[in-house]
């Protein structure tokens, strides 16, 4: 397989898109689905957000990793522990955005704790694009070591998806690597240990979020 590795969003055409942003907009979504949210419509601006705002919908989102002034939610995994049979209209800071970037027949959303099921969904295509959300322009430790696990099923990767393999493959512990992003330490700062913790374990989730007409929903194997 190939695996092209975008360590900041950019316009990608492809097939197969994994979008990626670790802490924590892409947990959150796969935490959504596994909390039975009925699909999660990922939206660039607060304006957007509100625009679309129906009958039954929840607002959730962050700017600077706080919740939205007039927001029912913010963007914490436990959040979502409310949204059972809803849908949630969401906007973070870089991950609902650069969902905006990609134009391809399926775009999954990965994250640590659904990593297992979304390797396993990859291995039936032959050419994927994984594409970081970054920080404001600046490449995320979090989100280079996810998308280095994926690149890890190349068998020879090129250039930078080949530096991300061999940067993955060497760390052992992703929750300590975790503790060394900037990321991790500022919503640390602001109370969020426990979605740091979450969003670094593997595989406690099974939900694979697919885009489906703007809406992110769970794919049925
Ligand atoms: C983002 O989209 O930048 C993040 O998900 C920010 C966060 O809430 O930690």
């Amino acid at each position: 397989m190939k695996v092209k590795v975008h360590p900041l969003p950019e316009k990608v055409v492809g097939k197969v898109c994994v979008l990626v942003d670790a802490l924590r907009a892409t947990c959150t979504i796969s935490a959504a689905l596994s909390f039975g949210a009925t699909g999660i419509i990922p939206v660039g601006s607060v304006e957007e957000a509100k625009k679309l705002k129906g009958d039954g919908a929840v607002l959730a989102g962050e700017r600077k990793g706080k919740k939205i002034k007039g927001f029912d939610l913010g963007n914490s995994p436990f959040d979502m522990e409310q949204v059972s049979g809803k849908e949630v209209i969401l906007t973070t800071s870089n991950g609902t955005r650069a969902v905006k970037m990609l134009d391809c027949e399926e775009i999954v959303a990965a994250s640590f704790p659904n990593l297992l099921a979304v390797l396993d969904f990859l291995k039936g295509f032959d050419e994927v694009d994984v594409v970081c959300s970054g920080d404001d322009g600046k490449v995320s430790l979090e989100d280079f070591l996810l998308a280095g696990k994926i690149a890890m099923l190349d068998r020879d990767p090129k250039d930078v998806t080949r530096i991300a393999s061999i940067y993955a493959s060497s760390v052992t512990s992703v929750n300590e690597e975790i503790l060394k992003s900037s990321h991790a330490l500022e919503l640390i700062e602001l109370g969020f240990r426990r979605d740091v913790e979450f969003c670094s374990n593997v595989g406690t989730i099974s939900e694979i979020p697919v885009l489906r007409s703007g809406v992110f929903r769970r794919l049925r194997l």
